[in-house]
């Protein structure tokens, strides 16, 4: 099997790409009205879990947008369920837990994960999305990284500032630990399962690890995502945190190929605070997108101004695609990044 588009394989491997690549988080989702149709009135969940639903929306998405890359159709909670743990995604809220984590007993009563038992409906997910793909691009897998699943165990919602979190992983370092070990665990077995179904590349999302300092990181966190990135054979490895400025060299000894950074961090540090040691994803502001017209345009071209004198730039959003997004302009973005970025050549 080979790909006929490996622009993002090559740039995760700091390969010169024919064009830059290019692909959104959450390119498939409610600012796509064939998302919006296909998903008619099931959950998020329902629609994770029908294979030929989920694959057409991860599809549609590609065809539309015409991006280098498909993500995987699922959400970073689901794999949570096969420990027993209960939670719903509630629309324009985000994930909420039923019983939230508190005590080290409540870490203790969870179940083993075991992916090929609790999650047969991603592997079935996988086979029909890359039937479906037909070779055409790459098909990215995903987990959510530790500190960010357990930040939603814990707080029990969404809440920037993780309060409950940090008080349980400053306060009861046992609990802490034997959390993180659980989901170490079931993370690098789901993203393990992932590949031997033929994913071509992973990402972890540490979406929230962007609220510790440095030393919070080192010391709570980073040793977990170093394990996880160890243990995944073969394909490249791209690490997402929002503003994760103040971390970069952190994420860097995590061991991923690649970077994926906001628009708070400036591409150029990125590349030098890394001696040009990784690749780099981003990270134009999802509202540029949003807002659309001359200012995109703008900062679509400074964005790959930023890039240009470093190998290995994946052109995306610093976050996901904010829900009234028009398509158009993440199209136009697409084909803007292609033309520019081949003719160079
Ligand atoms: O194209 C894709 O990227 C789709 C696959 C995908 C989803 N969630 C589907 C989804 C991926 C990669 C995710 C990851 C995810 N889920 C993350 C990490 C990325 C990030 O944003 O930092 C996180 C933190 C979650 C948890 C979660 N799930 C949130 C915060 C929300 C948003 C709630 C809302 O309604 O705004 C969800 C729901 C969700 N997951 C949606 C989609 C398309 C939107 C809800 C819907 O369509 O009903």
């Amino acid at each position: 099997m080979t790909l006929d588009n490996t622009t993002l394989l090559d740039a995760c491997r700091r390969k010169q790409p024919a064009h830059t690549p290019v692909w959104f988080m959450r390119q498939a989702g409610r600012y796509m009205p064939s998302y919006k149709q296909l998903k008619g009135n099931l959950q998020i969940t329902e629609l994770a879990k029908n294979s030929e639903l989920a694959s057409e929306v991860a599809i549609d998405a590609v065809n539309r947008l015409g991006v280098d890359a498909c993500i995987l159709f699922a959400d970073i909670m689901l794999p949570l369920e096969g420990l027993g743990f209960n939670f719903k995604i509630e629309e324009n809220v985000g994930p909420v837990m039923q019983k939230p984590i508190c005590t080290l007993d409540d870490v203790k009563a969870l179940k083993e994960f075991d992916a090929e038992r609790d999650m047969g409906y991603i592997s079935d997910t996988i086979e029909l999305t890359l039937q479906k793909l037909e070779d055409s691009v790459p098909l990215i897998g995903f987990s959510g990284a530790p500190f960010t699943l357990a930040s939603y165990m814990i707080d029990g919602i969404v809440n920037k500032d993780l309060v409950k979190t940090k008080q349980l992983m400053y306060g009861q370092p046992e609990t802490w630990q034997l959390l993180m070990e659980k989901l170490t665990k079931m993370v690098q077995e789901y993203l393990c399962f992932q590949v031997k179904h033929g994913v071509h590349a992973i990402q972890l999302f540490d979406s929230w690890a962007g609220c510790l300092s440095c030393e919070d990181y080192n010391q709570f966190v980073s040793k977990y995502t170093h394990t996880i990135f160890a243990s995944i054979p073969k394909v490249p490895k791209i690490h997402f945190c929002a503003d994760s400025g103040a971390l970069i060299e952190q994420f860097q000894k995590a061991g991923a190929d690649v970077l994926s950074v906001d628009w708070r961090v400036p591409l150029e540090d990125v590349w030098r605070r890394c001696r040009e040691q990784v690749a780099v994803q981003g990270n134009m502001d999802p509202a540029a997108a949003l807002a659309g017209g001359e200012f995109m345009k703008r900062k679509t071209k400074h964005v790959l101004e930023a890039a240009r004198p470093y190998c290995g730039h994946i052109f995306s959003l610093g976050h996901g695609v904010l829900k009234e997004t028009a398509p158009e302009n993440l199209q136009w973005i697409t084909e803007k990044v292609h033309n520019l970025t081949s003719s160079r050549r």
